[in-house]
Formats: structure tokens, sequence, C-alpha cells
């Protein structure tokens, strides 16, 4: 892969600091975002190349501006933007303030990182690659998981279009829907509520193998795996009336019902 500088979100835990190792033993140059400054510290010892940590809660409006000042000073040409939460309930009873955060991760900073990214590699006049991480959940209205799932159907759409507008600059703007993978996510989405392995859980590394070869082979949307695509693929069949119920039940088991 031959890109100078690469910027990853969510860099502290799961697929973001799995990517910032991939891509350093790649001879990638890393800015890594995160929360956790003492996370970010740890990671950029372990790394062997150069790496720049920025702290930043991307919920926070403030923070989001100060990054994106970055991006314009340093020019990255190759973006991820995986930093991304759920939570496992009803909308309705979920507190409001986390919701909010929750678009505000997910929505406004992909959307945002992306429009500044590619703003900063128009005026240098460089090619680069956005990846915006999305979800399988993105193809459902999902019951007690509704906002995750719509937000990553933003995701999705957005991207898609975006990439198609781009074309006449050399900029790529690639989305990946992945099934479950084996991080933290599901422990944050159920607020530690214990968590039964799964079959369908995909592992962390073969997840990052299948980012890297989606990046190197510059394919627009990817959902991984087969076995996700496959199940995607069979919903269309399904009338809503019985999936929309049945995905709900999916996920009664993952999380504490408070009321
Ligand atoms: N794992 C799955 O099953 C799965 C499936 C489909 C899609 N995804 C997507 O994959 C991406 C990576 O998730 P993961 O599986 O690696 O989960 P993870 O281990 O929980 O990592 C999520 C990352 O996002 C960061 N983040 C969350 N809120 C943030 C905020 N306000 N400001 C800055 N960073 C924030 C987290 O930082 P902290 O450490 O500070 O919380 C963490 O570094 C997410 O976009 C997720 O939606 C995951």
């Amino acid at each position: 892969m031959n890109y100078d500088l690469a910027l990853v979100t969510g860099a502290t835990s799961g697929l973001g600091r799995a990517l910032c190792y991939a891509l350093a033993q790649r001879n990638i140059s890393l800015i890594a975002v995160g929360r956790n400054i003492q996370k970010l510290q740890l990671l950029a010892k372990k790394i062997q190349t150069p790496i720049r940590i920025v702290q930043a809660d991307l919920s926070q409006l403030n923070q989001r501006t100060s990054l994106y000042a970055l991006i314009q000073e340093l020019c990255p040409d190759l973006v991820i933007n995986n930093a991304g939460f759920g939570l496992y309930g009803s909308a309705i009873k979920l507190p409001l303030k986390l919701l909010q955060e929750m678009i505000q991760v997910n929505i406004q900073a992909v959307m945002e990182c992306s429009i500044e990214a590619t703003s900063a590699l128009k005026k240098a006049k460089k090619p680069g690659l956005i990846l915006n991480i999305s979800s399988a959940a993105a193809f459902f209205s999902y019951p007690n998981f509704s906002v995750y799932a719509a937000s990553k159907a933003f995701v999705y759409r957005f991207s898609e279009a975006l990439d198609i507008e781009l074309s006449a600059y050399h900029i790529r703007v690639l989305t990946i829907c992945p099934g479950q993978i084996a991080t933290d996510f599901r422990k944050k989405a159920s607020q530690n509520f214990p968590q039964k392995p799964d079959y369908f859980t995909l592992s962390c590394e073969k997840a990052v193998r299948l980012i890297i070869k989606q990046i190197s082979q510059k394919k627009r949307v990817k959902i991984i795996d087969l076995r996700y695509r496959l199940m995607i693929f069979l919903t269309y069949f399904i009338p809503k009336s019985f999936l929309l119920p049945l995905l709900q039940r999916s996920l009664s088991k993952r999380y504490r019902k408070n009321s």
C-alpha cells in the first residue's frame, strides 16, 4: 500500500488499534486519534513508524474542530473513520444524551472528517483514500439497536455517494460493513452485560486483513464476511413483519432490561 500518512480514529482499542499496527507494519506513518491519552501513549510506544497521537473526544464539537485543523495542516492521504459505538436497548429507555453522542461520533465526525480530509487533499492536489467503517446493521431497521443501525446506514449511504462525487479528484471513499467482530464493542453496547461467544463473530485479525485487502483493491463497498453477505441477501426475501421482530429477538439476551 502506497500511502505516506494515515489517520485512524478510535485508535485506543479493537479494530482501530489493530489497524494502526497493520499500517505501521507497512511503514505508513500514523496520526492515532482517541479519547484515552494513556492508551494512545502505550500504542505509540509499541509502534515503530513515526506516530503522532491526538487526544480527541469526537462527541465534542470543539475537539473535533481542533482535529480538523490538524487534518488541514498535515493532509493525511489515508483516513480511516473507525471510532464509533452502539447501545442495545429501546431508544426511549436509553439516555438521550448518550444517543446524541452516538450521532456526533458515528455520523457527524465521520461526515466532517471525510469532508475536511477531502478538502485538504484537493488543496494539496494529492490523491488519497478515506475508509469509513459502517456495519452489517446498516442494512436493517433494527429494533432495540435503532439509532446505531440508522447511524451506520448514514455512513454507508453518505460514503458510497461521496465516492462518486469525488471521482474526478483521485480521492476514493470506501465503506466497509462488518458483522460482529471480537472487540469490546458488544461489552460497551450492552453496558457490561456478560456476552456469550457467537458463531458469527469474526476475529479482529481477520477483519483487519479484509480491510487491508479492501483498501488495496479500492472496492467501494464491502460487507464482511461471506456469511453476512449471504445473510443480508437472504433477508431481502423475508417479509419485514417477520424480519424486524426476529432482529429484535436476536438481541434480547445481550443486555439487561431495566424497565
Ligand atoms: N465489533 C463489532 O462487532 C462491529 C461490527 C460492525 C461495525 N463495528 C464498527 O467498528 C468500529 C470499531 O469498533 P470496535 O469493534 O473496534 O469497538 P471498540 O473496541 O469499542 O472500539 C471503538 C473505538 O471508538 C472509540 N470511540 C468511541 N466513542 C468515542 C468518542 N466519543 N470519541 C473518540 N473515540 C471514541 C473508542 O474509544 P474509547 O476506547 O475511548 O471508548 C474505541 O477506540 C466502530 O465504528 C463500530 O461501530 C464494529
